[in-house]
């Protein structure tokens, strides 16, 4: 593209957050999802070239992407203001709400937030879903995780009462493991690409990329096969 044309210039690590599906997890040693599958796809309609995925904990990933140990992170990350202070996102590529998981015909069946108060509740550091428990929930006595997995091992467990999470993945949980979804509440989340805030040439690139998947019809098959019907 419009740089120097030097070897390498326009390489690129992605980074993320497996134990999150279908967005990302891991099979067989694989890291496999929607995530994936979609900025490979995206990526290949630029002049970038992704040379390999890095794997984190949710919660380092900016740090990790402002480090420059990564240069884009696709994680089902929310695009929210507090984020944006720290790093800059492309245009968004999937619309999502929070569910709340219980354990599948437990004693517990919470209909609305306020059902929650007081209640072990958890979810992964450094999410959305985190910050709702903290802002919204009144007495929680809330456990952080560092993977949704954990957190949904416990519930089956009986160790936590409730778990807030982003609805594709609650659905996703509750076809495979022992949990239900009690609620789904509105957020109207949108998530985007994490690119640092300098770096307007792959930034700007990513959205052209975001663009021609979806009018490809790309993005409709990469849907197809991590959500199928
Ligand atoms: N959408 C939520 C957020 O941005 C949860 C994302 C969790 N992603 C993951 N790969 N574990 O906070």
């Amino acid at each position: 593209n419009q740089s120097d044309g030097a070897t390498g210039e326009n390489e690129i690590i992605a980074g993320t957050a497996p134990g999150f599906p279908p967005f990302e997890m891991k099979e067989g040693g694989d890291l496999v999802g929607f995530d994936i599958d979609h900025l490979e796809a995206v990526v290949d309609e630029t002049d970038y070239e992704l040379t390999g995925w890095k794997e984190f904990e949710f919660g380092s990933l900016i740090q990790s992407l402002n480090s420059g140990e990564i240069d884009v992170i696709a994680a089902a990350m929310t695009i929210n203001d507090e984020r944006k202070e720290k790093l800059a996102f492309t245009d968004p590529y999937y619309s999502a709400n929070q569910s709340v998981l219980v354990q599948t015909g437990g004693d517990f069946e919470p209909s609305s937030l306020d059902d929650l108060a007081g209640r072990d509740l958890g979810a992964q550091s450094g999410t959305t879903g985190e910050s709702i428990i903290e802002d919204e929930v009144d007495d929680a006595n809330y456990r952080s995780f560092e993977n949704y997995v954990y957190a949904v091992q416990e519930l089956e467990r009986g160790t936590l009462e409730a778990i807030v999470i982003d609805q594709p993945v609650a659905e996703t949980f509750a076809a495979n493991r022992d949990v239900e979804i009690a609620f789904t509440f509105e957020t109207g989340e949108k998530y985007g690409l994490g690119v640092r805030q300098d770096d307007d040439g792959l930034r700007e690139a990513l959205n052209e990329g975001i663009a021609a998947v979806e009018e490809s019809g790309e993005y409709e098959e990469i849907t197809q096969e991590w959500f199928g019907e």
